[in-house]
């Protein structure tokens, strides 16, 4: 099998991350912050540890601004529910996935809250600071940005974007789903008031961990529950992370999150991101010179990109030619990838894309083999 689907979730996995996962299930086996007893104690300390490990790896000063959430959208919504209210104004870039545009679609129709959504230019980032600014309005508070498209891997100018938003009061919010462990994430350089992450991509980690850092004391809670922490209280503790980690832990997948910062660590993200980087541009190059394909996006100018590749072959459905791929091995995602604000951009809301989406782990000679597979299909067909 050819994994190059890691935009939906990594596979494989680092070795120490398997270790640490199965490690964890045997020997931090107690709930954390719940008993007086040694294991519930260790287990407690093992998960400061990699709140602290996570805030350092991206940038925040604050153990305690390191929420563990159930996955990215989880986070997602504790900051749109949390922090708007009636009469507020969003801005959300063309990009986002529906983990944001439902959410605030919802918010919309139920809770009076507008958005707006302001265009991207995949190659001229004043264009895109631009088009932000035209958007503001006196009730904007928040704006909401993708790092990385999930169709395209294009990426935003965030930290212009950040220090825009500083300079106007804004609230900056970060989809870093695609990005989080493979390009460089700073809450401070980056002026991010809020980052939700995908821990199941790019950090390596198993799926059903999410992370939401910042500091979420401002947020309102969506969810209040049992924290360990101050029990006959009636009302949720208001300081984090309790305020924001109601019910038990995924205590192994979080465990395992910080083998996967480690690996990062020890390889080294720009090792990891440049190695992710001539994967996919190897497939632009080989697939874009053939007049039968369609891409959307150029890798030759581009500035930075995740590690996403989307194309289409004339003629046949993206979901037809995943099937093909499938059928010899390779494991790639096709159709609108939860995405239709960047299909509209890019003019597929027909049919959607084949997604290709490789890993650190992927070798050259898997690229190799899909390529020369993609362009047999389109001669075969
Ligand atoms: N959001 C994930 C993707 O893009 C699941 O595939």
């Amino acid at each position: 099998m050819i994994y190059l689907d890691n935009s939906a979730t990594s596979f494989p996995k680092p070795k120490e991350v398997y270790d640490s996962y199965k490690n964890a299930i045997k020997y931090y086996h107690s709930n954390p912050g719940r008993g007086g007893y040694e294991n519930s104690i260790a287990t407690a300390d093992k998960i400061y540890e990699i709140r602290e490990k996570t805030a350092a790896f991206f940038g925040e000063k604050n153990a305690e601004n390191v929420i563990f959430t159930a996955n990215c959208t989880t986070a997602i919504n504790m900051v749109l529910k949390g922090l708007l209210k009636p009469g507020d104004h969003v801005l959300i870039s063309d990009l986002e996935h529906n983990a944001v545009v439902r959410v605030i679609e919802h918010l919309k129709r139920y809770s009076s809250i507008e958005y707006d959504i302001f265009e991207t230019d995949f190659y001229d980032d004043a264009k895109t600071l631009k088009s932000l600014r035209m958007s503001l309005k006196a009730q904007t508070k928040l704006v909401f940005c993708t790092h990385a498209s999930n169709v395209l891997g294009v990426c935003m100018p965030i930290e212009q974007i950040g220090s825009f938003c500083k300079q106007n009061n804004l609230y900056f919010a970060v989809d870093g789903a695609q990005s989080g462990g493979i390009l460089p994430l700073d809450m401070q350089r980056q002026h991010i008031d809020f980052l939700c992450l995908a821990p199941h991509k790019g950090l390596f980690a198993p799926m059903g961990t999410g992370l939401l850092i910042g500091d979420g004391s401002i947020l309102d809670t969506i969810l209040q529950g049992g924290t360990g922490s101050q029990s006959l209280n009636l009302s949720q503790p208001s300081f984090l992370p309790d305020k924001l980690e109601s019910g038990t832990a995924n205590v192994c997948g979080i465990i395992a999150m910080g083998a996967g910062i480690d690996f990062i660590e020890k390889h080294g993200r720009e090792r990891i991101y440049q190695t992710d980087f001539s994967h996919i541009s190897a497939f632009w190059k080989a697939l874009n010179e053939i007049p039968e394909m369609d891409t959307y996006y150029r890798l030759d100018v581009a500035r930075q990109c995740a590690p996403v590749f989307s194309f289409n072959v004339h003629g046949i459905e993206s979901e037809v030619v995943a099937d093909m791929l499938a059928n010899k091995g390779i494991c790639v995602r096709a159709g609108f990838h939860c995405a239709p604000l960047a299909h509209k951009k890019i003019g597929t809301t027909q049919g959607g894309t084949v997604r290709i989406s490789p890993s650190f782990f992927t070798n050259v000679n898997e690229i190799n083999y899909t390529i020369s597979t993609i362009k047999n299909l389109l001669l075969n067909f």
